[in-house]
């Protein structure tokens, strides 16, 4: 069995590839998890600078953290330094983002009041890169208005706080204090990391799902769309600096951080917040499954059997993309999911609802379309290019569509 050495930073490849991030880790139970963080994080690309406060030093050991980010790891102030640099000043420079993950009611006190007490104070004082914050603590003392009043001075200053979960304490009560998932606290930092990215100030409204035509109050005309698609693309708009809203029919995936949600379940409530959501967006990218049609009339009572066949009037639903004026939207973008002549379709759609781009999703192909998580698609210009691109994940894809809307933006 071969092995591959782990990318030095110098090529490292991934979503974070270069990426400068200091983590400091503070005393609470929950810096267990921070390993997982500093390891998914090393493994995304990022060059992860570990700061460990001297409480964090009781629960974990900084050979821990050295030996997944396979740099030293600075626990103390005082330390001679071999190179005889400053290093918290050299950290805070190179620093792109200054995570504190998990953060103690302690160390949010500190940053608030801009104590520099300690290796991970001093650096948080000295750097101009923005701040994340994932508070771990005991409900009581994360719900004390001193607490909610500190985080609310860091809010101020631009602090991003990742609140935590509600759920089994360390204590062994339940309550608000759990350090948020892991997804949670690196989707904060990609978006923190994209404050600046290439979609900065440009609002990008985008529709997931597939929308729920009632016929009762039980039951709904539905179909196979997991909305995956369409939050990849949330996601990949909002790390790229982009004002997102995201309206979405019901789905299982958790709303994504930093981002504007707008929940919405039939087709005709889509296109209501579609319409107040582009009279103020530049991009469009109209992802959700929506049913072209609907029961001509929702029964009031649960429907019941009577042994004799049932027929449902179903009526055409509004064609949202097709039916909404341009405004002022920049890029109005849409998705052919097909199962036979797919290029044909797609191009014939793109005319038809007046798009710049349509994305081509052959539903048929293995590991594509609906609920996989990956896709292949073909994206289609309005000038007639067509570009293939391979089976990748959602995300991915998500990445490639986003770069074609920013071409089209430059135009
Ligand atoms: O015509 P078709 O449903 O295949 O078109 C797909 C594209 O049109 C998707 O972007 C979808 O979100 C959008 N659409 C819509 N309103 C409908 C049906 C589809 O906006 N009623």
């Amino acid at each position: 069995m071969t092995q591959e050495r782990l990318a030095s930073s110098a090529h490292a490849t991934g979503p974070l590839a270069g990426r400068v991030i200091v983590l400091g880790i503070t005393g609470s139970i929950a810096a267990y998890k921070a390993a997982g963080l500093a390891s998914t994080l090393t493994q995304m690309g990022a060059e992860v600078h570990v700061i460990l406060t001297e409480a964090a030093t009781r629960f974990v050991t900084p050979l821990t953290f050295q030996a997944l980010t396979h740099r030293p790891v600075h626990t103390d102030l005082w330390a001679p330094d071999p190179a005889t640099g400053v290093p918290h000043i050299e950290l805070a420079e190179r620093a792109e983002v200054l995570v504190v993950a998990p953060a103690t009611a302690a160390t949010i006190a500190r940053l608030a009041q801009g104590l520099a007490e300690d290796f991970l104070t001093c650096v948080a004082l000295a750097t101009q890169a923005p701040l994340v914050v994932a508070p771990a603590m005991d409900g009581g003392m994360f719900e004390h208005p001193a607490t909610q009043a500190n985080l609310a001075v860091l809010r101020s200053r631009g602090a991003l706080v990742v609140e935590p979960e509600v759920g089994h304490l360390a204590s062994g009560l339940t309550g608000r204090g759990r350090l948020a998932a892991e997804e949670r606290i690196i989707a904060a930092i990609r978006q923190v990391l994209g404050r600046r990215g290439p979609l900065a100030g440009v609002r990008v409204v985008v529709t997931a799902g597939g929308t729920r035509e009632p016929i009762d109050p039980v039951r709904f005309i539905g179909n196979r769309s997991s909305g995956k698609m369409g939050y990849a693309l949330a996601e990949a708009a909002r790390d790229r600096g982009a004002e997102v809203t995201l309206i979405t029919a019901p789905t299982a995936l958790p709303a994504p951080e930093g981002v504007h949600v707008v929940q919405v379940e039939r087709a005709r409530e889509m296109q209501r917040a579609v319409i107040e959501a582009c009279a103020n967006a530049d991009v469009l990218l109209m992802a959700a499954a929506v049913a072209d049609y609907r029961p001509a009339e929702e029964a009031p009572q649960k429907i019941k059997k009577t042994g004799q066949e049932l027929t449902i009037r179903l009526v055409e639903n509004p064609d949202i993309l097709k039916e909404l004026p341009r405004g002022r939207l920049k890029v109005k973008a849409g998705f052919a999911a097909e199962s036979e002549d797919l290029l044909a379709n797609a191009a014939r759609k793109l005319e038809a609802k007046d798009l710049d781009l349509i994305v081509a999703n052959d539903i048929t192909a293995p590991d594509s379309g609906f609920g996989t998580d990956t896709n292949t698609v073909t994206l289609l210009f309005r000038d007639g290019r067509q570009v293939p691109l391979p089976n990748l994940p959602k995300r991915e894809v998500a990445e490639r569509i986003l770069d074609a809307v920013q071409e089209l933006l430059q135009r």
